[in-house]
């Protein structure tokens, strides 16, 4: 077999056999087959595009070309969740103390954030002390004593979608949908739970920025999970604006604190209950969806949902005084509000922009090495179709830096628009995906 031979094949939109993909991904991970070559491949891939057999074979090839994480050893259906990456998404913060507090066990592997998309280990680093750096073995001893454990990626887990995805990100080749879903999967499946519910975003701050492509990469993903033999489903949300109001890492694990007290924004509060709806019924604690929102609403209102964080908390290293008092978590020492200059309706506050101010601030990386300030960040104070006069506060900056504080204000401005009309609403749960070409709009 010749990769020069795949290339051609799949430039005249020929399907590549199961054993043809397993050479080329084993070729490009062990560097027999060079980088030229596999990015002509992509190239190919994104005009002629792929089968799902091929997407699933690409997926299989991927989980397989390193480790697998084991969870057999924790008792219960483990369920998995992903974003495909937003602003101001702290859904995981919320939802992995709260589904854990109701007997899911939540064995979760995450990452950093970078580039406008935050990521859930800069934002548990703000508990001090908190770290991730956990052995395999207290990892399974968490999750199986209080049902929770989020590691950062030790494992050495689909380095072929990691050398891929560099790839890709320098030859033009991210934004292809088999690409995409064959590269979260690879690394879903390889992390070992029973179950996968993925949080597909879409809008101005997310990957897909039509419901029709948020749709169709759910649907790719969802098939390759199923096909893979794991029960999978998808939830798909805006990110047209930030989710809740606070957006950098300090700021929204205080806001998701207050999600767990049961303060907290209303968008949050519902993409937490779809998601936690789906992991309690994939992990079998219910098959009833409006069941499910109440032992959702009930964990919250009793509290047993914030201790479960503050134990977490506790059992990683970190400080659970910090749950509740907030003013032990990173603080700036600055701040800048930025007001409305006319009369009118919030009409968009774009999304991906604020998360780009909130990266001038220090609060995210521009590319991995970059270090970042966990106190720095934006608390909106409007949202889409609020009205708002002249003066009135859009939103509160929080800087260490005056420069760094008075460039992203003139960013966050540039990202709120006020028009004279009250914009439509857009629900923040957009669909529910579980059987390719079936979809439901209401399911919790
Ligand atoms: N996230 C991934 O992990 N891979 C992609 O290709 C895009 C987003």
């Amino acid at each position: 077999m010749r990769m020069y031979d795949l290339i051609l094949k799949k430039k005249r939109g020929e399907a590549l056999s199961t054993e043809e993909i397993r050479y080329m991904i084993r070729g490009f991970t062990e560097g027999s087959i060079p980088d030229y070559q596999m990015s002509a491949m992509m190239m190919a891939i994104c005009f002629t595009g792929m089968t799902r057999q091929e997407t699933v074979d690409l997926t299989l090839a991927m989980r397989d070309s390193g480790d697998r994480m084991d969870l057999s050893g924790i008792a219960g259906i483990k369920v998995d969740k992903h974003s495909t990456g937003g602003v101001g998404d702290k859904t995981s913060l919320v939802l992995a103390p709260l589904a854990a507090s109701l007997g899911v066990p939540v064995a979760k592997m995450s990452g950093r954030g970078l580039g406008h998309t935050g990521g859930t280990i800069d934002k548990l680093e703000c508990f001090p002390g908190f770290t991730t750096a956990l052995t395999e073995e207290v990892f399974l001893h968490n999750v199986n004593t209080i049902g929770i454990a989020i590691a950062g990626q030790t494992a050495d887990l689909a380095p072929a979608d990691k050398k891929l995805y560099a790839l890709r990100d320098v030859t033009g080749t991210v934004d292809q949908m088999s690409l995409i879903a064959s590269s979260i999967m690879s690394k879903k499946l390889a992390s070992g739970s029973d179950a996968i519910v993925l949080d597909v975003k879409t809008g101005n701050g997310a990957f897909m920025k039509t419901i029709e492509d948020a749709r169709a990469l759910a649907e790719a993903m969802v098939s390759i999970g199923t096909m893979a033999g794991k029960r999978t489903a998808a939830v798909i949300t805006d990110m047209d604006q930030p989710l809740g109001y606070a957006v950098g890492n300090s700021l929204e694990v205080i806001e998701a604190i207050d999600t767990l007290r049961g303060e907290g924004p209303e968008d949050l509060r519902e993409v937490v209950f779809a998601l936690g709806s789906v992991m309690l019924q994939l992990a079998g604690k219910t098959s009833d969806g409006a069941a499910a929102r109440r032992m959702l609403e009930h964990a919250i209102a009793d509290g047993s949902a914030l201790r479960k964080l503050a134990e977490f908390v506790g059992a990683q290293g970190g400080d659970p005084a910090a749950v509740y008092d907030t003013s032990l978590l990173p603080a700036a020492s600055d701040t800048l509000t930025v007001t409305a200059e006319r009369d009118g309706y919030v009409q968009r506050i774009l999304a991906e922009e604020i998360g780009i101010a909130c990266m001038s601030l220090g609060g995210g990386r521009e590319t991995k090495e970059s270090a970042i300030d966990l106190s720095a960040g934006i608390v909106l104070k409007k949202k889409n179709g609020d009205p708002v006069r002249t003066g009135d506060p859009l939103a509160v900056l929080y800087g260490n830096d005056a420069a760094r504080l008075a460039r992203a204000a003139e960013q966050v401005r540039a990202a709120c628009k006020i028009g004279q009309t009250r914009p439509a609403h857009v629900p923040v749960v957009r669909e529910y995906i579980d059987t390719v070409n079936k979809k439901t709009s209401i399911f919790i």
